[in-house]
């Protein structure tokens, strides 16, 4: 199980048990308010009978034992009956007796409300988090076969796209890997090198726009401010601080993987593993190191 996996499931058991909590202590409020509140059925019982004296431990008296009780001291067997007038009737039983108050109605609003806006955030974490779930941008993705890729790009003459990764896949020539492997940069991508590829995040590492291919130079060049990278995304021109950033990738049982879960930065500037120079008229500008 990952760490974003496990991360959501904690979001989720976190939020499970604040709505409980919340859910909890509300009803016992509502609880302890409405017994507080609600006149017992001894003491209607009693008010009913008009001044009859309570028999001792009432409070623990069913409803049962007290109507044979002022049955009993109706017939005048034990008890004698006061000489005072009765006692008025209680008033009708309230809201709060009923147990439905507005003030409940407000506190169950409230954690409705609390417990819908955690939902939300919920679910907010799991479209967050959804991408390295499915396989996109965030995860390991399985590409495809590299053999497939390859010769893709051999017959297009332009990279893979991969819109889900936001990444650019490019072949590695095998005459560069003996060079890429002496650059601390190319610590983590050099496996990929090795197995004859590159996979380069789509972002330009100057300002952030999508940087696309160049047909004719056989180049990147970013259109905002010309910066410019060759086939493997190492810095040709233009204001880049360094090459384009770019993703550990394997090749497992003939399927290139990529993992996108960590952007790994872009070679400084002066790096030229492959010697590949310009094949063509620039779509911009012409190369010019800063
Ligand atoms: S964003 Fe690409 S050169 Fe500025």
């Amino acid at each position: 199980m990952d760490s974003s996996t496990i991360f959501l499931l904690a979001i989720v058991a976190l939020l499970g048990l604040m709505f409980v909590f919340v859910f909890a202590t509300a009803r016992r409020r509502d609880a302890e308010r409405a017994a507080e509140a609600a006149p017992s059925i001894e003491e209607r019982a009693e008010a009913a009978t008009a001044n009859l004296p309570v028999p001792v431990g009432h409070a623990s008296a069913s409803g049962r034992e007290l109507e044979r009780t002022v049955a009993l001291d109706r017939r005048g067997s034990q008890v004698a009956t006061p000489d005072v007038p009765p006692a008025p009737l209680p008033a009708p039983l309230d809201e709060e007796a009923l147990g439905v108050t507005r003030r409940q109605v407000l506190n169950r609003g409230i954690v409705t409300t609390f417990a819908l806006t955690l939902s939300g955030f919920g679910a907010a974490c799991v479209a967050m988090l959804w991408p390295s779930l499915s396989g996109g941008f965030g995860s390991k993705i399985r590409v495809g076969k590299i053999d497939d890729i390859l010769a893709d790009i051999a017959t297009k003459k332009e990279p893979f796209y991969l819109a889900a990764g936001r990444l650019y896949i490019n072949p590695y020539p095998k005459e560069g890997v003996e060079k890429a492997k002496k650059i601390l940069a190319y610590t983590a991508v050099v496996e990929g090198y090795n197995d004859g590829v590159v996979a380069l995040y789509q972002k330009c590492v100057h300002l952030g726009c999508r940087v696309p291919w160049c047909k004719t130079s056989q180049w990147f060049e970013c259109p905002c401010h010309g910066s410019q990278y060759n086939r493997v995304g190492e810095k040709k021109g233009g204001p880049a601080p360094r090459g384009l950033d770019r993703f550990a990738a394997s090749v497992d049982g003939g399927i290139l993987v990529v993992d996108t879960k960590a952007v790994i930065p872009g070679p400084p500037i002066g790096t030229n593993t492959t010697g590949q120079e310009a094949e063509g008229p620039h779509c911009i500008g012409a190369a010019s190191e800063h």
